[in-house]
């Protein structure tokens, strides 16, 4: 299995991170793309892009419109584009591969082949919302890294695991990223049976 995994210029690219991760551990190709803003906003989040590259197999930059990942023809299975801009959700929504990252989400929609998109934004414009709706149309999977507290998350890093593994439910991948809900489990401190 080979999946490629974008990174653009919105907040949280540790998500990404989390996520690669878990697929180095599987043994799972990845194809890492940052676009230049991805870059710039890493540098403020994490320092630099050295880490999370050396989680992938392959990386690219966006230009690379030449790279065999670019061409519909590559055996890649899914594309995860985590964290989303605003931008880039619009450019794909909309048909728009104007870099790397655009054109493989497109080779994903044209293929029926699974896209997750985790824009990230709030609150939202009306533009935004239609390029989801319109995304979710054509047959993506839109992923916002919203929180839930049900699972007793203590740590950024418990809400990036969380975010991290719906990501991997969503590409169908087994993980312990989190704990999955199970209603009557005594043994968390969070849940509670009825009465008590
Ligand atoms: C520190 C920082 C954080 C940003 N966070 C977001 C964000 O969470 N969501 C978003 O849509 N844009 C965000 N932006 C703006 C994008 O980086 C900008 O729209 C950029 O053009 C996106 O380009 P790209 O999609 O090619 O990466 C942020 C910019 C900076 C400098």
């Amino acid at each position: 299995m080979g999946v490629i995994v974008a990174v653009t210029g919105a907040s949280g690219a540790v998500i990404a991170m989390r996520l690669l991760e878990v697929l180095k551990e599987k043994r799972i190709e990845t194809h890492l793309i940052i676009s230049e803003s991805g870059k710039k906003v890493i540098g403020y989040e994490l320092g630099n892009s050295d880490e999370i590259r050396s989680l992938s197999t392959f990386h690219y930059s966006e230009d690379e419109i030449d790279a065999g990942i670019a061409s519909s023809s590559n055996p890649v299975d899914a594309m995860v584009i985590a964290p989303c801009s605003l931008k880039t959700l619009s450019a794909v929504a909309n048909g728009f591969c104007d870099n790397l990252i655009t054109r493989c989400a497109e080779n994903m929609l044209k293929l029926n082949r699974k896209l997750v998109v985790m824009p990230r934004d709030t609150p939202l414009s009306l533009a935004a919302i239609e390029n989801m709706y319109n995304l979710k149309l054509s047959g993506a999977i839109i992923l916002p890294p919203n929180m839930a507290y049900y699972y007793g998350p203590k740590t950024v890093d418990d809400v990036t695991d969380f975010f991290a593994g719906k990501i991997l439910d969503a590409l169908g991948i087994e993980h312990s990223a989190y704990r999955k809900w199970v209603k009557y489990d005594e043994a968390s401190p969070v849940i509670r049976l009825p009465g008590d």
